[in-house]
């Protein structure tokens, strides 16, 4: 993602807002220093593992940061967008919105286990997603910032809620309520952040299109 200056402010507009919608609903206080004592290393063991993924498939960090936002915006950054599928159970991956185009998940895996390696049963995954989608952000030539850390993995999967997520053929009314609905009350957070998934969408898709469906959200009276 070769960005111009545009994208570096919308990404720091990201920053505060991803953090904003990560607080939503998250009864804990989050702190910068988490792990400081118990995984020390976690944030270099998170970008190593990115670097590494990167070198082979260059989208990576455009699907990591859209991984948390669609894990955030369904009963928090809870990581319940990583749960498998079991009987009788649907999940969050299986929903319209990240079926066959949420991507990530092998090097999600890739970092957990480096992490275990290295600080068994500490960070949770619902960290790492918000490790991954900082990192990527910063690997990208974006802004770099302090990401709070401190939540506790989720142990449901909402199909329902993911369902729900902010769609592309849905009119600014719908919109304005669903980033509302998850505490992101400013019209400008919405705009700020759908203008970032319109440049990050600019990166060669698999469907070969440039148009993304934020660039519509912009666009739709
Ligand atoms: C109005 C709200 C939004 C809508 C309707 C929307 C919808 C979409 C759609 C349909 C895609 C293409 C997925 C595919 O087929 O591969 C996409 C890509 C993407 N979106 Fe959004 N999005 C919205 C907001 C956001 C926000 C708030 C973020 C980040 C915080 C974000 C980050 C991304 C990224 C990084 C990609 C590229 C993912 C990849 O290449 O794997 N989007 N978005």
């Amino acid at each position: 993602m070769m960005a111009s200056s545009t994208p570096y402010a919308a990404a720091g507009v990201l920053a505060v807002m991803v953090a904003a919608l990560c607080l939503h609903g998250a009864a804990a206080q989050l702190v910068e220093d988490y792990y400081d004592d118990t995984c020390p290393d976690a944030y270099d063991i998170v970008k190593q593992t990115l670097i590494e993924a990167h070198q082979s498939d260059t989208r990576i960090y455009a699907s990591l940061l859209r991984l948390h936002f669609h894990d955030c915006f369904v009963q928090g950054c809870d990581g319940s967008i990583l749960l498998d599928n079991m009987t009788g159970f649907q999940t969050e991956k299986e929903a319209v919105p990240n079926m066959g185009s949420a991507r990530g998940f092998p090097v999600v895996d890739a970092v957990k286990a480096a992490l275990e390696d290295a600080c068994p049963g500490v960070v949770s995954c619902a960290d790492i997603l918000a490790l991954a989608a900082e990192i990527s952000v910063e690997l990208s030539g974006g802004p770099k910032w302090g990401v709070l850390l401190g939540r506790l993995d989720g142990l449901t999967s909402s199909i329902a809620g993911a369902n729900n997520l902010p769609a592309p053929f849905e009119n600014l009314t719908v919109l304005e309520r669903k980033f509302s609905d998850v505490g992101l009350k400013d019209l400008v957070d919405l705009v700020a952040l759908s203008g970032y998934s319109a440049r990050t969408s600019l990166i060669p898709r698999r469907t070969g299109s440039t148009t993304s469906a934020a660039q519509i959200c912009l666009t739709r009276p």
